[in-house]
């Protein structure tokens, strides 16, 4: 295996032996999700071996290994962005690494940018697709032939199956679910209007600076995806508002209970 991958596996395996089914990654303000849960163990990045470290404020950085009802999980409490200067094989390390750990299932979230004008701030958006034209692939090098091959299929990154769970947690909830394409583009900076218009004529609904590229390779190694955005403001050229980070933390605070009844339903019937 990849030195890396194995320096830091072999650093969480010599901590606990928690066997988790499902992976669940937290965006930008609703992080605070794996507070609330049966919690078994808890993991700093910082104690992990060779682990890449997150910078972003408001990003809690540490795995939490527990239960959300009956079903074993780990939650990474903060992401990596490509964005900080990580190479992209440093972001996807943490989504490998909770593969590695046994889970099957993987659910992304994300705060993002609505680009479809039927999108409100605060509305949830359940990934149908996405495009990462513009970002590193995570799979370019050589090939982790442990994990999966080199030229990975990805015409159902966001499984239909659980495509089918969270529309059916959602109606239990008694959400309103949008459902689109999510672009990922490297950030830091948001994007100029005319960006978000090429984006939209791409076929994107919402934009962000993360995601895609855990999904790849996440699908890579032949995980079953889910994917959800919290719609924290327009995206440029929209709305009057300039952007900024606080606004994003703030709808995704506004919505987090919501967020949290869905992501449970999610977790319990998948
Ligand atoms: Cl408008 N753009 C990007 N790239 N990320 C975001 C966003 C916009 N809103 C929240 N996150």
């Amino acid at each position: 295996m990849e030195k890396k991958l194995k320096t830091c596996l072999t650093s969480i395996r010599g901590k606990t032996d928690f066997s988790p089914k499902v992976a669940l990654i937290l965006g930008s303000g609703l992080g605070d999700y794996a507070d609330g849960i049966h919690i078994e163990t808890t993991m700093d990045y910082t104690e992990i071996e060779g682990f890449p470290v997150s910078t972003v404020k408001g990003h809690k950085g540490r795995f939490v290994f527990g239960y959300v009802g009956e079903v074993p999980v780990v939650i990474m409490q903060g992401r990596v962005h490509y964005y900080e200067g990580y190479p992209m094989t440093d972001v996807v390390l943490p989504t490998r690494l909770m593969g590695l750990l046994g889970a099957k299932q993987l659910i992304l979230t994300n705060a993002a940018g609505g680009i479809n004008g039927t999108f409100c701030p605060g509305d949830f958006m359940m990934i149908t697709d996405h495009i990462a034209v513009g970002v590193p692939s995570p799979l370019i090098g050589p090939n982790l032939d442990e994990l999966g091959p080199r030229f990975p299929d990805m015409s159902e990154v966001y499984s239909t199956r659980i495509r089918t769970v969270i529309k059916e947690a959602a109606s239990a909830c008694q959400m309103n679910l949008k459902e689109g394409v999510y672009v990922q583009l490297t950030g830091p900076n948001y994007e100029t209007p005319a960006e978000i218009r090429m984006c939209r004529s791409w076929g994107g609904d919402a934009v962000g600076m993360s995601t895609a590229c855990e999904a790849m390779a996440a699908r890579h190694m032949g995980m079953e995806i889910g994917g959800i955005s919290c719609i924290t403001n327009l995206a440029a050229g929209m709305s009057k508002q300039k952007l900024d980070h606080m606004e994003v933390q703030e709808s995704a605070d506004r919505v987090s209970k919501d967020f949290k009844r869905l992501i449970t339903r999610i977790i319990e019937t998948i």
